[in-house]
């Protein structure tokens, strides 16, 4: 999918000024095209957590990564973003997710993963329960004792956008629905 999402890139601005490539953890859809990215935006880096430089990233990526350690903030200029380490949640032990703190914006991976193709850019209605309806058909999550604590570190933060990777952006209370979350998975 490199090419498709190269173009829409270009649309917000020039792929070649790209300073950091970020992504949750590692996997084909979040990072397969890393080294695609690196070779068209030469002054880039990998942006990931410490984990995913240690086992993967510096080992499979073509320059070293900026690992970003838990609650660490990267300034971009006009926006600033807070790395979260996320270990399971909702796979892999690097995983993790970054916060824009100007707009709080949560770029949330995979959680709240709706099914299907056909979505809106942004919504303001339920999302939970189209995502829960996917887990319960295809259960991605590791399930494990630290999940409630987890959601509510990032609850903490008071994202009012979640970015969901899988679905549609979703906007409110990003605090409450991450609640909600907890709730479905440890009731
Ligand atoms: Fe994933
Ligand atoms: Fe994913």
């Amino acid at each position: 999918m490199f090419p498709l999402v190269r173009e829409a890139v270009a649309s917000v601005l020039p792929v070649e000024r790209l300073r950091y490539i970020g992504f949750s953890h590692v996997e084909a859809d979040e990072c397969g095209s890393l080294n695609e990215w690196l070779a068209v935006a030469p002054e880039s880096s990998p942006l990931c957590g410490k984990v995913a430089a240690l086992v993967s990233i510096d080992d499979m990526a073509d320059r070293p990564a900026r690992a970003l350690t838990d609650g660490e903030t990267l300034s971009l200029g006009k926006h600033t973003m807070r790395w979260f380490d996320t270990p399971h949640l909702p796979h892999a032990w690097e995983c993790g997710f970054l916060m824009e703190e100007q707009t709080r914006t949560l770029l949330c991976g995979d959680l709240f993963t709706q099914g299907g193709a056909e979505h809106a850019a942004i919504t303001e209605s339920d999302i939970l329960g189209p995502s829960e309806a996917f887990r319960h058909a295809m259960d991605y999550y590791a399930h494990t004792q630290n999940t409630r604590a987890i959601l509510e570190k990032l609850a903490s933060a008071e994202p009012t956008t979640l970015a969901c990777m899988h679905g549609s952006t979703w906007k409110g209370d990003g605090a409450k629905l991450l609640r909600a979350l907890a709730d479905e998975l440890s009731p």
